[in-house]
């Protein structure tokens, strides 16, 4: 496969200490055309930028993950602000609200996804959704802060068919990783299924989630293939319509559009 864009991968984690170079050189080769690293602490955020100056194909997003949030204070939130103005930094993220670890307040969470959502909007960048187990609080504060008029990405999706179409109507783009290939994933099936190909967007979240065979392994853009697999089988389309869609699709998310299938 040629010109798969992968939106949303860790390449700075630690499981990649060993071999990080040694991979993130093949991907050019082996069809992965560009990759948005994904910013979630603040320590990740410098080291994400590193990645995106050392290689052409990879992008930085910027953001406090929702259970990390409770590090920022209003002076390294002006350090945030600054490095999301990078260059290469795309987008705003991942940000959102999880309950699923309770290790930070949810009114601390709230206040932060606020705070990122309204430094977004002022930079004109899209969103990076992190949303688990927060289904309802997510939307109503999307909604709220009418996030329909900045727009982005719900990664990773793990709600219902009604609540995915209703992201799509607010503008946003839905995620699509792994999951997909795991035979318990009835209801992302149907999601896939039932929004169109035009909103869906690649992903991996490496180097977690990774798909059926390395189901429970180290994750990395190489495997989007298998995603692809999934998607086209949901979607009765081709492969290759796959890849093009989805990568016309993560150029006009992140707004690199000038620079589709270049
Ligand atoms: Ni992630």
């Amino acid at each position: 496969m040629e010109h798969v864009f992968e939106t949303h991968a860790h390449y700075d984690d630690e499981w990649f200490e060993e071999d990080r170079d040694a991979l993130l050189v093949q991907f050019p080769g082996q069809g992965i055309e560009k990759v948005v690293n994904i910013a979630a602490s603040l320590a990740s955020i410098p080291t994400t930028i590193a990645l995106a100056e050392q290689y052409d194909y990879i992008y930085a997003a910027v953001g406090v993950h929702p259970s990390e949030t409770k590090e920022l204070t209003e002076e390294n939130f002006s350090l945030v602000r600054e490095m999301a103005q990078h260059p290469k930094a795309v987008a705003v993220g991942e940000i959102g609200l999880d309950y699923y670890w309770d290790e930070t307040e949810r009114s601390v969470q709230k206040y932060w996804f606020e705070r990122q959502i309204e430094l977004a909007r002022e930079l004109k960048k899209p969103l990076v959704i992190h949303s688990r187990d927060a289904a309802k609080d997510t939307m109503d504060m999307m909604k709220a802060l009418h996030t329909e008029e900045i727009g982005g990405v719900i990664h990773c999706f793990s709600n219902s068919v009604e609540m995915a179409k209703e992201y799509v109507n607010m503008g946003f783009y839905i995620g699509v990783g792994g999951v997909v290939t795991f035979k318990n994933a009835r209801v992302l099936k149907e999601v896939v299924q039932a929004i169109p190909l035009e909103r869906i967007v690649l992903e991996t979240d490496s180097p977690y989630l990774a798909p059926v065979p390395y189901r429970g392994k180290r994750n990395c853009s190489l495997y989007l293939p298998y995603v692809v697999t999934a998607i086209s089988e949901l979607k009765q389309v081709s492969e290759e319509e796959v890849v093009q869609v989805t990568n016309k699709n993560a150029h006009q998310l992140y707004r690199l559009e000038g620079e589709w299938l270049n």
